[in-house]
């Protein structure tokens, strides 16, 4: 049976030039080199500079995956960026980037699922893709987490950083088969009961300010491996495979120890983990394009690998993306 699969034919990356090592933030806050990378795995994160917005890392990242494609913005149809920290309430930043990029056709929206944002723009975008009404589409996370930080409160400021990633999905004929190349199933999932153990304290209608992250952050661990879990067993039940049939698993990029102990409760073999949470932090929904680029730039990630993508964020949301690269 002949399908449509939406297939990734190009990725790209960008971390702001400014980074801030655990031992600088010992000396702004009552932290230490050796409670960041017990707790979280985490040496350094990227800092937007000032006049450097969000859009700015997105139109860095959109680029050097649209050159990694081999296609310009005129063969893009529809721009998807995830995103919590917009340039602005609105308009949606995905139309500052279409407009950086010279592309005057097709449209631009952004999506808010916080960390889990990624799997949500991409499962959107295989949907836009599948149905017909787009041929290729740009898939953007980008965040600058270091506006929305309280810098006085050690429990969050040490996790989070910024940075953006994309990748370029083309509609492609295939055969039906989990041998195909392309997003062969996604799965997403939220709760809005459990708003108040991730949240921002602001926002345009509530207080008119743009508000400071908050997180309890042991609630947050306690849900993540169940909820990463259950959508990776979701996409193993919708395809057949399974944890042995993985060559990659390209988590969100929160936390070592969420990471490993998902990991380790799926039965993914170690060596097919890729973290690279330690030299950027939670960049939110930057962080799974941004381990995807490292990954397929130093050799890892290859044409054909069968690669799962989770992610679990604020929401709370969570949501899986299993794929033929
Ligand atoms: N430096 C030093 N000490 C600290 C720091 C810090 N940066 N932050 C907290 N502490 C202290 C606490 O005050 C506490 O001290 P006390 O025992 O005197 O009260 C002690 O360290 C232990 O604090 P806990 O909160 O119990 O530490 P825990 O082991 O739970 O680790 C952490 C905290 C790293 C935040 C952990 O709970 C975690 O990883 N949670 C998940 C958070 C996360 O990844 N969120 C993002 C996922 S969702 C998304 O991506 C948006």
């Amino acid at each position: 049976m002949s399908v449509i699969r939406s297939t990734v034919l190009g990725c790209g990356s960008y971390l702001p030039e400014k980074f801030l090592t655990n031992e600088e933030l010992a000396s702004m806050v009552d932290t230490s080199d050796d409670w960041i990378v017990q707790r979280t795995g985490i040496r350094k994160r990227h800092i937007a500079s000032e006049g450097e917005f969000t859009s700015h890392l997105a139109v860095k990242a959109a680029r050097r995956a649209l050159d990694n494609a081999g296609f310009e913005a005129k063969d893009i149809d529809v721009i998807i960026l995830a995103t919590a920290t917009p340039d602005n309430t609105f308009p949606a930043t995905a139309v500052t980037v279409q407009h950086e990029l010279g592309m005057h056709h097709g449209f631009a929206f952004d999506i808010q699922a916080v960390c889990s944002g990624f799997v949500f723009a991409l499962a959107t975008a295989d949907n836009f893709l599948r149905s017909g009404q787009a041929r290729r589409t740009l898939v953007i996370g980008a965040e600058t987490f270091s506006r929305i930080l309280d810098w006085q409160d050690r429990t969050t400021c040490v996790l989070f950083g910024d940075g953006a990633g994309a990748v370029v999905l083309e509609a492609r004929q295939a055969e039906g088969s989990i041998a195909d190349r392309g997003i062969l199933t996604t799965h997403l999932r939220s709760d809005g009961s459990h708003k108040s153990k991730l949240y921002v304290d602001g926002g345009p209608s509530s207080t008119q300010t743009v508000g400071h992250l908050r997180m309890e952050g042991k609630e947050v661990f306690k849900h993540a491996v169940g909820m990463i879990t259950d959508v990776i067993e979701d996409a193993y039940k919708a395809t057949g495979l399974g944890s042995d049939d993985l060559d990659w698993f390209v988590p969100h990029q929160a936390n070592k120890r969420i990471i490993d102990a998902s990991a380790k409760k799926l039965g993914i073999a170690p060596e097919k983990v890729v973290t690279t949470v330690d030299q950027h932090g939670n960049t939110s929904a930057a962080s799974i394009p941004l381990a995807l680029d490292a990954a397929v730039r130093d050799g890892r990630i290859k044409r054909g690998d069968l690669v799962m993508l989770e992610a679990m964020g604020g929401g709370f949301t969570w949501g899986s993306a299993l794929l033929r690269w």
